[in-house]
This record gives structure tokens, C-alpha cells and sequence, in this order.
């Protein structure tokens, strides 16, 4: 830990790069987790496709908008605090997050870079004009666009769809330049989000990953801290700034 403290102090540029782990402590399960409740008999690989939308729109947007009522519920926890801790101590610090929360927003990061969407940015599925998300409460059945009469779909990126371009040129461009990257709570599994962490290896910058279990990026992470994000980070944190 005090090597990898060491590092964020003295570094000009960090990225922090999060996946489903870091909000696991604010009750939001993460995306390998089985489902639970209402969910438990979809599995989540499933519903997250295009084709799965296709098939039953209502049924693709009542299970986004489960997530999206759980997130509006929950609270963002102290690893998202100790991110947003670390943007104001490190004015060159980017936030690129494979979640579709809005919890590192509601923490105090400012334009977190996200690589999969939002729950928060629904948009038509036939001309993609964009629709405001629903209120406090879930909507069961997926609205219809007023310009073309489609159904409107959650702002999220499924699989076998394309990333939005510019937020991923802008996550491998932060990742070449930086000289910290914090992977936090993210299996490494889901390309390309999960080549981020790779990009700042090659190009020099020290990887710390912050994971209560092992994962493909063990190898490539200079510091391994095995736990919780919510325990770990603020200690991190904590020895580098205080
Ligand atoms: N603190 C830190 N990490 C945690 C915690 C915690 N409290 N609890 C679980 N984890 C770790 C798990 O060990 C796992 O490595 O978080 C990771 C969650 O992995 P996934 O569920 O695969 O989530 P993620 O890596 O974000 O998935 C990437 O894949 O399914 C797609 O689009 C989806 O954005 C998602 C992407």
C-alpha cells in the first residue's frame, strides 16, 4: 500500500478506472452476481443484447429500469467519495467507469468517461433521439418515440454493439498519458473496456488493482490490493494525501 500511495502522490496524471465492484457496497450487485428476486430466473447476459430488446422490448425495459430504480435508491459509497477525493487532489485526474450508475456523479466526479452508457440516457431504438428518463418510480412497459413511433431503449451498450467512439478514444488517450491507472472492482473480462488498464501498462504508467478477488489483470497490475473497494481506496487514499 505504501508503494502504491507513493505512486499517486507524486503522479500528474491518474485514471481511475472502475467497473460493477465499486458500487457492489452501495447494494448494486454486479453484473456476474446471480440476479436476484423478480430477475433471478433471466440471466443478465441475456437480457443485455440487442436481439433480447428486439424480441421483447417491454420485457428488456422493465429489467433496465429494476436497475435504474435500485441505483435512485441507493447512495454512493466511500470508494466513490475517495475517487471524487482524488480529482481534488489531482487536478489531472480522469474517471473512465464501465458502470451505467450515476454514482460517481452523485459522489462529486466530475464527467466520469463512460464506456457502456447510462441508465439515466434512454434514446429512441429507431432514430435515436433522446428521451428523458422516467421519474422516482420504474416504468413497466418501454415508451413509444413521439418522432417515429419506436420503442425507446436505455441509453446502455449491449453486447455485440459498438462502445460510443468518442468516450473510448477519449479513455485510451487518458490511459497512454497517464502515470497511475487505479482498476478498481472490475473483473477484466469485457473488451475493449477491459484492454484500459493494458494501454496505461505499455505506455509506462504503474496499475493499481483494487479487487477482493484474483483476476486476468493480476499479472499486469504493478500493486494487487486485495479487497473491498470501500475499505481499500479511502485507505489509499488517505496515506497518499493526508
Ligand atoms: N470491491 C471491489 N471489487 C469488488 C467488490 C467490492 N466490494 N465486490 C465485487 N468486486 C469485484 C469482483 O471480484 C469482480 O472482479 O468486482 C468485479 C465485478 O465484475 P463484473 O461483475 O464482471 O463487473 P464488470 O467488470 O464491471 O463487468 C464489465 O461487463 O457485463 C458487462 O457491461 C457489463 O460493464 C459491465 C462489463
Amino acid at each position: 500500500m505504501d508503494e502504491a500511495a507513493e505512486w499517486l502522490r507524486q503522479a500528474r496524471r491518474v485514471v481511475v478506472f472502475t467497473g460493477a465492484g465499486v458500487s457492489a457496497e452501495s447494494g448494486i450487485p454486479t453484473f456476474r452476481e446471480a440476479q436476484t428476486g423478480l430477475w433471478a430466473r433471466y440471466d443478465a447476459q441475456q437480457l443485455a443484447t440487442p436481439e433480447a430488446f428486439a424480441a421483447d422490448p417491454d420485457l428488456v425495459w422493465g429489467w433496465y429500469e429494476w436497475r435504474r430504480a435500485a441505483v435512485v435508491r441507493a447512495s454512493p459509497n466511500a470508494a466513490h467519495v475517495a475517487v471524487a477525493d482524488i480529482e481534488r487532489h489531482k487536478a489531472g485526474t480522469t474517471v473512465v467507469t464501465q458502470n451505467v450508475d450515476d454514482l460517481h456523479e452523485r459522489a462529486g466526479s466530475r464527467e466520469p468517461v463512460h464506456l457502456h452508457g447510462s441508465l439515466f440516457a434512454p434514446r429512441c431504438a429507431g432514430c435515436h433521439a433522446a428521451f428523458a428518463p422516467p421519474g422516482e418510480l420504474p416504468t413497466e412497459a418501454a415508451p413509444r418515440c413521439e418522432l417515429c413511433a419506436s420503442p425507446v431503449r436505455p441509453g446502455v451498450v449491449w453486447f455485440g454493439e459498438a462502445l460510443p467512439a468518442e468516450a473510448l478514444e477519449r479513455a485510451v488517450q487518458v490511459a497512454y498519458e497517464c502515470d497511475v491507472l487505479l482498476t478498481i472492482g472490475t473483473s477484466g473480462l469485457v473488451y475493449p473496456a477491459a484492454e484500459i488498464p493494458l494501454v496505461a501498462k505499455r505506455s509506462g504508467g504503474k496499475v493499481i488493482q483494487i479487487n477482493p478477488a484474483a483476476t486476468p489483470l493480476d499479472e499486469e497490475s504493478d500493486v494487487n490490493l486485495r479487497g473491498k473497494a470501500a475499505e481499500v481506496l479511502p485507505a489509499l487514499v488517505e496515506r497518499a494525501f493526508s
